[in-house]
């Protein structure tokens, strides 16, 4: 089971506080050496598919490496929805990262529109078709109605899904979308299930540490 925090463009809390717990942390750029340091598992929260170059604006897998990140987010719906982000370069940026050395959780998820309008599986096949199964590759599945929304994907609609997803690519599948401490014990204990990518409430030390310890008591 695994659970990771997405900062977004937050400041975020103070790692130290999180040392304890076993989970994943992506914080903004500037705060990855501080998380590093307090002995975090730090994600990015993107990555360049080149190892350097005149890219600005942009970071690369060996110079996250070089910091001590472990992985990085790629293909968050923010990304594809305001900043121009493709299947084609989530490809590209997984596959370099996961060349490199890194982990890769991999975001995919339908619009609302798209759910609506009975397109979501040909949406997340469309998705998925750029992504290999890898040792290092998580996905994470977020319905983009579901981020920030407060609306949460029911258990069953996550529990289908992500058995859907499972039948294109065989590798772990978080859920996200407004996962908080109230919802985390249903949705987690859904099977096909792995996790979660949990947004607003990893920017609080007491909802991120309960749904940890929620997803320790249904894994033990
Ligand atoms: P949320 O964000 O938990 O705030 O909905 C999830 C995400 O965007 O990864």
């Amino acid at each position: 089971m695994t659970i990771a925090g997405n900062w977004k463009m937050f400041f975020g809390p103070e790692p130290m506080e999180l040392a304890d717990l076993d989970a994943i942390v992506a914080p903004p750029y500037t705060r990855l050496v501080d998380c590093v340091e307090a002995g975090l598992t730090t994600y990015a929260q993107n990555v360049h598919w080149e190892p350097q170059g005149a890219y600005t604006g942009e970071i690369s897998a060996p110079l996250l490496l070089a910091l001590g990140v472990r992985g990085s987010i790629v293909g968050h719906s923010e990304r594809r929805q305001s900043f121009g982000e493709t299947d084609e370069t989530v490809g590209l940026r997984t596959r370099a990262a996961l060349d490199a050395g890194l982990h890769v959780i991999a975001c995919i998820g339908e619009t609302r529109e798209e759910r609506e309008g009975g397109e979501m599986e040909n949406v997340l096949r469309r998705q998925l078709s750029v992504l290999e199964p890898h040792p290092n590759l998580v996905i994470a599945y977020e319905p983009v109605w579901a981020i920030g929304t407060g609306l949460t994907a029911t258990p069953e609609i996550c529990r289908d899904t992500h058995g859907f997803i499972k039948t294109i690519i065989d590798v772990p599948v978080l859920y996200g979308g407004s996962v908080n401490p109230g919802n985390a014990e249903a949705l987690l204990s859904q099977p096909c299930v792995d996790g979660a990518l949990v947004g607003g409430a990893s920017l609080d030390v007491e909802s991120f540490t309960a749904i940890c310890q929620t997803a320790a008591r249904i894994h033990s």
